[in-house]
């Protein structure tokens, strides 16, 4: 079936390249074959979910970390009321009855293990994460994770008696974790969604390692992983309001590429086509439009300057993952005594949130994690023929293992100093396509559509 449609691709591929030769001069941007990529839209069953995020929820839920008082990481585990244990408790039981509505596709875990002492923490300390794992219907082995810290800090990093609320970093990521595994529960994805939150970060992203060093030791593929880190505010210091737009920083050369492997992207100008770079473009394309109301800014970086974030874990182990931070942070509301000085409030308070900004930042994670559960995976073995000097270029992959599900590929392409896909060429049920478009030129990537509609994140095509 597969060689039969490949017929019917350059087919296709001659009917482009006379519409190109007629319709679009080289001067006319942008040149070259295909259609102009129209981003996708979120459907109605993604749509009616987003519109569930609740404001008045994320709210509650934040003031409620608030009230543990201390969520350090070694803060006490026992206590019912105040420290860390009390507040890893009650996102557990929380997540619990979210997912006693899923018909039993929800199940509920807190993995937990000790963590050793390090120059960031004076004593072992058991360190505990909660999941909520809502099971892929077709493909329950491709995983994609949103997750957020629930541990807290103060100025010192081993102060774990004072107040640390810890309102934006992070009980906002936190509450979109919760809120999209409320909402989701009630669905039934493709793939896997883990909703995940974890502690230890502030010490060294510990429950975020724990969690990625264990989906590898499983073998999971875990094709995407979201990061909230500090999306709870939207006014910067100077006053300035910006709402309507979320930072997402996207990590270049993985850190589990060889030196050879580096060399190789570099040599063929990859280096921003990382699996992140590729995850970054799929967040921009699904969750800029009319239901999230969102701009989103992707920064090729993998944290702010002197940061660092849960995302780290999961690209350690191999895994594609990108942070989301507000577009203005005010850092004398981060890891800082709550105190005022000089009439300056300082302290990670409740009262610098906007909900409604947290809201649509959950917008933004819920269109993005949910449209890739219920696309087909990222092409595999993505390779591009460089065996002969030619004008076209030859693409291979592998063959989706789910195919059933599939209704074909495109190429999309972009011109190379552009920062996202923004042209697209169908090529149909084939593992195989030559397009009249010069590799020395643009970037290319093979996406996979779904029967349903929604469409893959790109595979990058190396050099065979
Ligand atoms: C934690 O809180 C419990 C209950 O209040 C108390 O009995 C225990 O001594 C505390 N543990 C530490 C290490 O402070
Ligand atoms: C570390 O353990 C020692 C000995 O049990 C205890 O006195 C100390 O308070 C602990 N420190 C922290 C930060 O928990
Ligand atoms: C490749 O394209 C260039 C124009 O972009 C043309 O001059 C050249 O002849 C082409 N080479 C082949 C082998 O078609
Ligand atoms: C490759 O490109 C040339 C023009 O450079 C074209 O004449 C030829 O038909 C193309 N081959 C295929 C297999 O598309
Ligand atoms: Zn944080």
């Amino acid at each position: 079936m597969l060689v039969a449609r490949r017929i019917f691709a350059l087919a296709i591929l001659a009917t482009s390249a006379c519409a190109q030769s007629l319709m679009e001069p080289l001067s006319i941007w942008p040149p070259g074959p295909g259609n102009v990529l129209v981003p996708q839209a979120p459907d109605q069953e993604l749509t009616e979910m987003l519109n569930q995020i609740d404001p008045a929820r994320i709210q509650a839920i934040i003031e409620k970390l608030v009230s543990f008082g201390t969520r350090h990481t070694a803060s006490n585990q026992t206590d019912p009321v105040r420290g860390i244990g009390a507040a890893r408790d009650w996102i557990a039981e929380q997540m619990r009855g979210f997912a006693a509505a899923s018909n039993g596709r929800m199940t509920v875990s807190v993995p937990s293990f000790v963590q050793q002492p390090t120059s960031a923490l004076t004593n072992a300390t058991v360190v505990s994460n909660i999941v909520a794992t809502l099971t892929g219907s077709k493909e329950p082995n491709r995983v994609y994770v949103v997750s957020g810290h629930y541990d807290s800090r103060v100025t010192s990093i081993f102060n774990n008696i004072d107040d640390a609320p810890g309102a934006d970093d992070d009980g906002s990521g936190v509450a979109i974790s919760m809120e999209l595994a409320r909402i989701m529960a009630t669905h039934q994805p493709a793939a896997t969604i883990m909703f995940a939150v974890v502690a230890g970060e502030e010490q060294g992203l510990f429950g975020s390692a724990f969690m990625a060093q264990t989906l590898k030791q499983q073998g999971a593929d875990v094709q995407g992983m979201l990061d909230n880190d500090i999306v709870g505010a939207s006014k910067a210091d100077d006053g300035t309001i910006d709402p309507f737009s979320i930072r997402l920083f996207v990590s270049g050369l993985p850190p589990t590429n060889t030196a050879a492997q580096n060399n190789e992207l570099a040599s063929i100008g990859g280096e921003n086509d990382s699996p992140a770079h590729q995850l970054g473009r799929f967040v921009a394309e699904v969750a800029q439009n009319g239901v999230t109301q969102m701009n989103v800014r992707t920064i090729f970086r993998p944290d702010r300057f002197l940061r660092g974030g849960d995302h780290e874990s999961f690209l350690d182990q191999g895994f594609p993952a990108v942070r989301f931070t507000e577009p203005h942070e005010n850092f004398a509301h981060q890891h800082q005594d709550v105190r005022v000085v000089d009439g300056v409030q300082f302290g990670d308070l409740v009262e610098f949130c906007d909900f409604e900004f947290n809201m649509r930042v959950g917008k933004v994670n819920g269109a993005a994690i949910w449209s890739m559960a219920q696309a087909p995976g990222t092409p595999k073995n993505v390779l591009i023929d460089t065996s002969v000097l030619t004008n076209n270029s030859t693409l291979t992959w592998d063959v989706d293992p789910n195919v059933a599900e599939i209704a074909g590929y495109e190429v999309v392409w972009r011109e190379a100093d552009l920062p996202q896909w923004n042209r697209v060429i169908e090529v149909g049920l084939v593992n195989k396509v030559t397009v009249l478009l010069s590799k020395d030129n643009v970037q290319m990537g093979v996406r996979a559509v779904g029967k349903n509609g929604f469409k893959s994140p790109a595979g990058f095509p190396l050099p065979n």
